[in-house]
């Protein structure tokens, strides 16, 4: 039974509609990597990465993992840190380890949304996306993306999770006989190509003539966006400290952001005092200044300063790399940058 209730839509809801998108993904469809597979695996795979994650960042990490890890029995026997190591750079790390949980969970790949949403990471779109395009299950898939498409296609007046669920329902409502995974990616693959954020390219789209927001010149309105809170600024300090080659780090400890990944030792900057102060809390002396990075997680903006500190001997909560062994080690993004400049660095020096 569908939990979303079909919302008929006369001007979609028509063969000519269906015919003319279809007709367009047949013959402009981009050739990815899990457009060249039935195998319901790497349709996982593909679906877990691209949350959040552009097409053409995710390709190569796709192509990587699926050689290291080529089916579901090979993923189960992996370790967090060799999963997490190959996905880094692809941020969302909860996303690599939800999806090692459930693989080490299912004892197959589960073969319905249903099944699927049972599994840590998957949520309506991710389930709908796979089981629409590994089983050919009538599921509405809708993204950022398709959203964009049928909140033009209809002038929808909602945002956030309202319009979600009226997109889900319009697009399940107007999926007629076409192949589920088909629609689903037809309408994904116009958002992302054509029906774009800005300066949509209605000139090229196969069902202009089917949208209330070309007839109406309102293109720009529409996805309404949802009202976003400012992100909070926060300033941190961490120190690269050094003893005979070696340098330290740390695990960091869960229910952290980036748990399970390594980072030099880090801590929050209070408004009264300086980023070296701060550092000094660390229980280092003789700080050298050495890189600042700016990042964003979630609604947070972060300001990272680094410093260099000669240890005098190695401390016992730290475990102590050489600058090759830290390249191997998964960091978050913003401690790769400094680690990348310690090597840097230390060479120079
Ligand atoms: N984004 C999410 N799923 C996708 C898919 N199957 N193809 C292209 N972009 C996507």
């Amino acid at each position: 039974m569908l939990k979303t209730r079909k919302r008929r839509l006369p001007h979609l809801d028509s063969e000519a509609f269906r015919t003319a998108l279809i007709d367009w993904y047949e013959s402009n469809r981009r050739e990815l990597p899990w457009r060249r597979t039935n195998d319901p695996y790497r349709i996982w795979i593909s679906e877990i990465m691209l949350q959040q994650t552009q097409v053409k960042t995710v390709i190569p990490y796709f192509e990587r993992f699926v050689q290291e890890f080529p089916n579901l029995a090979a993923l189960r026997r992996a370790s967090e840190p060799e999963v997490l190591s190959l996905w880094q750079g692809l941020g969302y790390y909860r996303r690599a380890k939800n999806l090692l949980v459930a693989a080490k969970i299912a004892k197959s790949v589960p073969q319905s949304y249903s099944e699927l949403l049972e599994l840590p990471g998957i949520g309506r779109y991710t389930a709908a996306a796979i089981a629409s395009i590994a089983f050919g299950e009538r599921r509405a898939a809708v993204d950022g993306n398709v959203e964009r498409v049928i909140s033009r296609l209809c002038c929808i007046d909602a945002s956030a999770s309202k319009l979600k669920r009226n997109c889900e329902s319009v697009s399940q409502g107007a999926m007629g006989d076409a192949n589920p995974g088909d629609w689903n990616q037809a309408l994904m693959e116009l958002g992302a190509t054509v029906c774009r954020p800005f300066e949509p390219q209605c000139d090229k789209c196969p069902v202009a003539k089917f949208c209330k927001a070309n007839q109406t010149a309102t293109q720009s309105k529409y996805p309404i966006a949802k009202p976003t809170a400012k992100p909070k600024k926060l300033v941190h300090a961490c120190v690269c400290p050094v003893h005979k080659g070696k340098v330290g780090l740390c695990k960091i400890a869960s229910g952290q952001w980036w748990a399970g990944m390594w980072e030099f030792p880090r801590t929050e900057v209070d408004t009264t005092e300086t980023p070296m102060t701060a550092a000094e809390r660390l229980g280092f002396a003789d700080l050298q200044g050495l890189l600042i990075v700016k990042h964003s997680v979630t609604q947070y903006s972060i300001t990272l300063h680094s410093f260099v500190a000669r240890a005098k001997k190695q401390k016992r909560e730290l475990s102590w790399f050489s600058q090759d062994a830290i390249a191997e080690l998964p960091m978050p993004a913003a401690q790769r940058k400094v680690a990348d400049a310690l090597k840097h660095a230390v060479i120079s020096t």
